[in-house]
């Protein structure tokens, strides 16, 4: 699956319509938090810029469902490119209606205009084929970089490629290397780390996984649905009581496999869902009653400890435990921390995992961590994303 890139088309001097992943994270006063989106999409639009391209950028912004709301105006995102890029960048007051028209007419080599918030339009997110042909209208060639989205078929996703020569930008094509065929033929021992909640939510990928790798490591709310399954007690942890039969078969076809499945043997267990709550250490056999398991112990994090220093390929999603209290992220930390050091290829699939390593300030230590939530789950999962499936092939 090799698809063209932005390298592979004339784009000097013409109208080029990219689709970005601008869905950042706001605080209540409208300012981004977490702008690493934004700075993903920066090395597809200056290498427009050395070409003279009359770049039109495009994305959604939460989930206004086809009206037009000014909480999620791209405004702020404006601003940031502004910022990032030295160089103005028009933002235009719709999405496809007068003002972008306009705009995108009258642009000079190297000019920069967002279109607002293309939920603000309720053909988007049904693949619209009116307002997938006037998007192309506005452009000659069409750039998806939007990796966080290619899951989604949407009019600017997947509709518009097909009224113009559509290739794909810098980051959906590093996103394709690091999780795609740097996974297809790793460098052995081969380690998996899933996370999370429910078993339910990544089913699909700890299945796909368990073809691949040598370890699968367990952690997160999901462990206790596995405990379960083994006839262990979880107390009030989260537990999928219709999911332990999957539970089991998960188990016995890595066993199969000749694949290690390592679970969680001690965990820390909290009174109740909360960070102050009273918490202590407890073996994984001995949840008691009335106590909820909230993240891996001491002795499961070195056990992992020492599963990772012999890795020399990691793919990691998901939290090991409710990180998002500081109670309880010395799991989660602890890992971020342990493969940040190790001399192997490290992977983390989006989502809370990259927001954990992110906020431990470690990012840079990583070899890829992946701007896709949900589209990194999806393509972990050998899905196909149509965002993606839309481009041309090489
Ligand atoms: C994301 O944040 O995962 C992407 O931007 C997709 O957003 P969506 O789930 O609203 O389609």
């Amino acid at each position: 699956m090799s698809k063209k890139t932005v390298r592979d088309i004339d784009v000097q001097g013409k109208k080029v319509l990219v689709r970005c992943d601008f869905n950042v994270p706001m605080d209540e006063n409208k300012n981004i938090t977490d702008n690493r989106r934004i700075v993903a999409a920066l090395d597809t639009i200056k290498y427009l810029l050395e070409n003279n391209s009359k770049i039109i950028l495009c994305s959604h912004l939460g989930r206004p469902k086809g009206e037009v709301n000014p909480k999620y105006s791209l405004l702020p995102v404006a601003k940031e490119l502004s910022r990032l890029l030295g160089k103005e960048v028009k933002l235009a007051k719709d999405v496809v209606g007068e003002d972008a028209t306009n705009l995108t007419n009258n642009m000079a080599e190297g000019d920069i205009v967002l279109l607002e918030n293309v939920r603000f339009e309720a053909g988007e997110e049904k693949n619209d084929e009116e307002l997938s042909k006037k998007f192309a209208s506005f452009a000659e060639v069409y750039v998806n970089d939007a990796f966080g989205t290619a899951h989604r078929a949407h009019s600017s996703t997947t509709g518009v490629a097909s009224y113009l020569p559509a290739v794909s930008g810098f980051l959906i094509e590093k996103e394709l290397k690091f999780l795609g065929s740097s996974l297809e033929n790793p460098e052995r021992p081969f380690v998996a780390i899933l996370g999370g909640a429910k078993v339910s939510d990544k089913i699909g990928v700890i299945d796909s996984l368990l073809e691949k790798v040598d370890t699968l490591i367990i952690g997160g709310g999901m462990a206790y649905t596995f405990f379960k399954s083994m006839g262990y007690q979880v107390g009030n942890s989260l537990c999928e009581l219709d999911k332990l039969d999957l539970a089991k078969s998960l188990m016995e076809k890595a066993e199969a496999k000749g694949v290690k499945l390592m679970l969680p043997i001690d965990n820390k267990v909290g009174k109740e869902f909360s960070n102050d709550t009273e918490s202590k250490f407890v073996n994984s056999t001995e949840i008691p009653a009335d106590w909820e398991g909230l993240d891996i112990g001491p002795k499961t994090i070195e056990m992992y400890a020492e599963e990772l220093r012999n890795a020399k390929t990691v793919v990691w999603n998901g939290p090991l435990g409710a990180f998002e209290m500081e109670q309880f992220a010395n799991g989660t930390n602890s890992i971020a921390k342990i493969l940040s050091e190790v001399d192997a290829t490290t992977i983390v699939g989006g989502g809370d995992s990259a927001a954990a390593v992110e906020k431990a300030g470690l990012a840079s230590k990583f070899t890829h961590i992946s701007t896709g939530g949900g589209a990194s789950l999806e393509f972990l999962e050998g899905k196909k994303l149509p965002g993606i499936e839309a481009l041309l092939e090489k």
